[in-house]
Parts: C-alpha cells; sequence; structure tokens
C-alpha cells in the first residue's frame, strides 16, 4: 500500500546503452504534457517479477524533457528482478508509472555546491548539474565509479561543468576522500549525494567531522545497498504467531503485504519511515538499509523499515502496532 501515487500508463519510445551495464529508457506518458519536476524526482514503475507484480523506483534523469521522462537502470546480477525485468523491455513496450514525486529539497539560494554521485547515483545528479550549471552557481560533481567505462552522461557532464567534473576512477587509483572534498568547500555549501548507503555513512560522518550541519546534507540512495550480503532471512510476526521467509530478491514489505499482513509504505527507497515497524526480538543481525534511522536508532534496532532493510537470521516484529517511526 502506498499514499498518493497516481499510476498512468506509458510507452517505453526509446532505449539506448549509455554502457555496457547502464541501459536508458525513454518513457512517455499516455497525454503526456512537459511540465518541470523538482530535482531530485523519481517515478514509481510497475514491474512484474518471476509472475508477481511489484514496484521500483527510479529517480529521473535531468530536467524535463519535451520527450517524456528518462531513467537509466544499472544491470545488477545480484538485484531483487526489477532490472532483469526492465532490460526485457524493447521499445513501444507498454508499462504502468506514477508521476514524478521528489523527496530532494535544495535550497537554491546557496552560492556554493558540492554534488556526489556513486555510479547509477549519477541519475538524480544530472539534473541538478543542468539547474546549477544554467544559475552560474559554483558547483563542483564528484563522481564515482570503477572505471571510466562504466561512467554514464560522462561527455555530457564534461560539457556542462569542465573542470569543476572530478572522476574518480577505482581502476585509476583516484579514490573518493570525502573529508578533503569537504573541508574544500566554503561555509555555507550544501551538499547533494546519490550513492549506495555505504557512501552515504562515509558522507554523514566526514560531514559532521567538519562541523557542518546535517541539514546541509541532501541524499537519495539506493535501496538494495546494504552492509551485509543479500541472503533470506525469517520474520516472525509475534501477534499471529507467523513465520515467514523473505527470499534474496523480495523485500520484507513485498512478503508481508502479499501475505495479508497490510504494512503502510510511501517511498519504498528508506527514506520516509511510513515503513518502520517495530522490532521485538532479533535471532541474528539487522541490515538497516534506510536512511531514515539516525545510526543511534539504527544501533538500538528497535525499528526497522520493511521496504528496503533486511536481515541475516530471524527478526520478529509486531505487525499490529506499526511504529510512529520517528
Ligand atoms: S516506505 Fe519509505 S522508508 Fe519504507
Amino acid at each position: 500500500m502506498r499514499f498518493i501515487d497516481t499510476w498512468t500508463a506509458a510507452t517505453v519510445v526509446a532505449i539506448r546503452d549509455l554502457t555496457p551495464g547502464i541501459r536508458e529508457f525513454l518513457l512517455r506518458p499516455d497525454g503526456f504534457n512537459v511540465s518541470p519536476y523538482p530535482v531530485g524526482s523519481h517515478i514509481q514503475v510497475a514491474v512484474t517479477i518471476d509472475g508477481r507484480p511489484e514496484t521500483r523506483s527510479y529517480s529521473l534523469v535531468g530536467e524535463a524533457d519535451t520527450q517524456g521522462y528518462r531513467i537509466a537502470v544499472r544491470r545488477a546480477p545480484d538485484s531483487r528482478g526489477g532490472s532483469r525485468y526492465m532490460w526485457s523491455l524493447v521499445p513501444g513496450a507498454r508499462i504502468t508509472i506514477t508521476l514524478p514525486a521528489s523527496l530532494v529539497q535544495l535550497d537554491w539560494t546557496r552560492r556554493h555546491f558540492c554534488l556526489i554521485a556513486g555510479g547509477i547515483g549519477i541519475t538524480p545528479i544530472l539534473g541538478a548539474v543542468q539547474a546549477l550549471a544554467r544559475r552560474n552557481a559554483d558547483v563542483t560533481l564528484h563522481y564515482a565509479v570503477r572505471s571510466r567505462g562504466d561512467a554514464a552522461y560522462l561527455d555530457q557532464l564534461e560539457a556542462l561543468l569542465g573542470s569543476r567534473l572530478v572522476v574518480h576512477a577505482g581502476d585509476e587509483g583516484r579514490r573518493l576522500d570525502l573529508g578533503a572534498a569537504f573541508a574544500a568547500l566554503p561555509q555555507g555549501a550544501m551538499t547533494l549525494l546519490c550513492g549506495p548507503m555505504r557512501m552515504l555513512d562515509a558522507a554523514r560522518h566526514a560531514w559532521e567531522a567538519g562541523g557542518r550541519p546535517l541539514t546541509d546534507l541532501r541524499y537519495e540512495t539506493f535501496g538494495s545497498s546494504g552492509l551485509l550480503p543479500t541472503e533470506a532471512f525469517r520474520v516472525r510476526l509475534q501477534q499471529e504467531g507467523v513465520d515467514l521467509v523473505i527470499p534474496p530478491d523480495r523485500s520484507m514489505l513485498d512478503v508481508l503485504n502479499a501475505a495479508g499482513h497490510e504494512v503502510m509504505s510511501d517511498c519504498r527507497r528508506g527514506e520516509c519511515g511510513v515503513c518502520a515497524l517495530d522490532v521485538v526480538e532479533v535471532d541474528g543481525e539487522i541490515d538497516h538499509r534506510d536512511v531514515f534511522f539516525s545510526d543511534h536508532q539504527k544501533r538500538e534496532g528497535r525499528k526497522i523499515c520493511a521496504c528496503v532493510s533486511r536481515a541475516r537470521g530471524t527478526v520478529t516484529v509486531d505487525t499490529l502496532h506499526r511504529a510512529d517511526a520517528m
């Protein structure tokens, strides 16, 4: 169950490979009208995985486009099936998507911006680059990739940013030093990051260590990245006396809902906290993959975001008393 989604039919009008592992899709909703959407907007796409209907969230690439919505999908062998479905689509395919929504807000009155992208995290960042370049803002983009061959939109970014684009390619030995990147920023700078959980955790620590307000660090993450391997785990519903196995390719949220134990959700990306459940007991370890709870709350382990977080072992939750998440 999600709040406030308006679903609409759409056509895949074009597909192109940006890198060997990243494919871009141009989607045009029926009756499409170009209207601007905020930087960091994403859409939900209805996908079919092993015959089951599920949804996946994808960031919109770039600013509003007269041709439709662009998303880019990395083919992820360890994914829960969303990328496999998307990569099976061909031009002309009919799909169902939601209208754009954004949970990220930038303060456009700032003069200095730092943008950080990890791999496919470049997708929401490209629109921010376009918008800030147009405003002549002081902006630097740190783009961390395994190799330049894996870096989507590199030519476009170079054209927009020139020397303000810093590519950190692992195979060139140029690792991103977040502490150094933040230390180089003027006071009052705002950072927008999109990357895996490990990158965000490191960024939060470096940002705070630099004495900067956490409210000036904005971010998006991939809900699929965690600290533990993605493996099956068990969820026990204390009040119902039911045990459910969460397979590697499905979320706790999807399994609970499919089994008739309704859990509310909204972002499905570990950002809003709407799906948080009270944890009664853990026999194993929780792999918190959300960005909603603080480090302290994650260490306490009393709540879990069912949409993205996983575990090793067995987690006992109380579904009938949904956490208020705060
Ligand atoms: S639905 Fe938003 S954090 Fe799970």
